[in-house]
């Protein structure tokens, strides 16, 4: 199959390698020359894994990147729209971009063209691309649209894709509906994992995904649900660990007892520092602008995003709680970007800690295996780039863990301890147990758990004191609101 993918980002890419490593013919199509140039000069642009190794397989065979969206709907019968859908600063969806795709490639088509939405767009977006093209004289029989949302997840974006949990098409006729069911044959037969080569399916077992074939608003809908309704994970399991720090209880004791719970399950159910990326915060603010549209206000997701802002501003009280002043301290940093796996740094809740502490007067070095470029086009000198955990750890009074990358849980315990100025550890993931850090001699503020204080004179003020505490929030009460 001919297949145009309009945007080069985290998703166009990923979605171009992918149909590429699954048999189609790919063009590639991004409006900024400088991606497309370092794309065909070789580079991946983004870190993910297996992403390299695809894009150095197929690029020049079956897949090319240009700039020209005519020539690429042209030579295509497949056109995926994967451009970014950022929030309007009301918070609805802003689909300016979509738009101006929609309306260039109504201009270039010159044959049947089947229009895929990949980018997340509320529901109703089929319905306008549609009318878009039709104002733009596509004339029936011409085209269909279809809502293919896209379900990846940064960090392990190519797995996701060639061996997704289900695949969910919003279509209306016959014939796009077919041409989707080709589309994705060697992922729905299971004939792609089976061939020599093929990236390797994690877990092993061979299960198909579940082909979810329905209309368009549902398609558009379960897109927005499903990324709300983890939201709503992860802010839960947040406010019961803020529960289970005043009460003295072990959030990760709670974690596995609720998790076990079949209707429950463990996967987003880990207390940290709130989620980021450039999904969750913008695709929470868009479900709701479409409910309030309707008519049905969500306000449960109110909540779900006051939880959420309100960790980033707990873990600062919690730093100030351990180190005391934060002017002139010095903070070793692990993690910018917004989660393990990604160089992504987009609405990360370790870059707003970090900018936080910077406003404060506090002097950071900080390491992210991946993120550090991305994050020095963000924070700029404000910061110094440690060259690894221990070089940012060094000399430290106390050291962030904001990201859950594997390398942070696996450190060199003693030899931090040896490294740092103070003995201190705040863990924004949990990735320790209070044990390992107590017998390395470290003072340790996690999430949900009581801190670990091997000297009892050290100054505590962890959330076991509601009162006090509480007062304290005012003083970050702008983090977020301030970037
Ligand atoms: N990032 C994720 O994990 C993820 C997962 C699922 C869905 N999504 C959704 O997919 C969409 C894309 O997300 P992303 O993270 O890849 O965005 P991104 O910002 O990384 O990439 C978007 C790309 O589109 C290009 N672009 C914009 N207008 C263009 C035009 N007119 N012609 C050609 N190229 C154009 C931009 O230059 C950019 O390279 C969004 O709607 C997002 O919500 C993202």
């Amino acid at each position: 199959m001919r297949i145009a993918v309009i945007g080069s980002g985290y998703v166009g890419l990923v979605a171009s390698a992918c149909f590429a490593e699954i048999g189609h013919q790919v063009i590639c199509v991004d409006n900024d020359l400088n991606r497309i140039s370092a794309l065909n000069g070789g580079a991946a642009l983004i870190h993910e894994d297996f992403l390299q190794e695809l894009l150095d397989r197929h690029r020049g065979t079956n897949l090319a990147f240009c700039s020209s969206l005519a020539d690429a709907v042209r030579e295509s019968l497949v056109i995926v729209i994967a451009v970014g859908t950022p929030a309007a600063a009301t918070g609805e969806a802003d689909l300016s971009y979509v738009e101006s795709v929609a309306r260039e490639i109504a201009r270039s088509a010159d044959g049947y063209k089947l229009i895929v939405e990949k980018s997340t767009v509320p529901v109703y977006t089929n319905a306008w691309v549609w009318r878009c093209l039709e104002l733009n004289r596509c004339g029936p029989g011409e085209f269909d649209v279809v809502s293919n949302p896209e379900f990846l997840r940064e960090g392990t974006a190519v797995t996701d894709f060639l061996y997704p949990d289900r695949i969910v098409v919003g279509v209306s006729g016959p014939r796009a509906a077919g041409i989707m069911r080709e589309i994705y044959a060697p992922l729905l037969n299971g004939s792609y994992g089976r061939h020599a080569g093929a990236v390797s399916r994690p877990g092993g077992m061979e299960i198909a995904p579940l082909y979810v074939e329905t209309s368009a608003q549902s398609a558009e809908l379960i897109k927005h649900a499903s990324n709300a309704f983890l939201a709503m994970k992860i802010s839960f399991i947040n406010a019961v660990a803020n529960i289970a720090e005043a009460v003295g209880a072990d959030i990760e004791d709670v974690c596995k007892g609720i998790g076990s719970d079949s209707r429950i399950g463990s996967r987003f159910l880990q207390a940290g520092i709130g989620y980021g990326g450039s999904c969750f915060p913008k695709d929470v603010a868009a479900f709701q602008c479409v409910a309030m549209e309707c008519g049905c206000e969500l306000r449960l997701l109110d909540e779900v995003r006051r939880i959420n802002e309100d960790q980033v501003r707990r873990f600062l009280i919690k730093v100030r709680g351990a180190v005391w002043t934060l002017k002139n301290k010095r903070l070793g940093v692990l993690g910018l970007a917004f989660k393990s796996g990604t160089d992504d740094v987009r609405e990360s809740p370790a870059m707003q800690i970090v900018q936080a502490l910077v406003r404060e007067g506090c002097q950071i070095a900080a390491f992210d295996p991946a993120a550090r470029e991305r994050a020095r086009s963000v924070l700029g000198e404000t910061i110094q780039y440690a060259r690894d955990p221990y070089a940012a750890a060094k000399g430290a009074d106390a050291l962030l863990i904001l990201t859950e990358w594997k390398e942070f849980a696996e450190l060199d315990l003693p030899r931090i301890r040896e490294l740092l100025n103070y003995p201190i550890v705040l863990d924004g993931r949990n990735l320790y147990s209070r044990e390992d850090m107590a017998s390395a001699g470290l003072n340790y503020y996690s999430v949900g758990r009581a801190p670990v204080e091997i000297s009892n004179r050290m100054p505590v003020q962890h959330a076991g004191a509601p009162v006090g505490y509480l007062r304290r929030l005012g003083r970050f009460e702008s983090v977020r609101g301030s970037e």
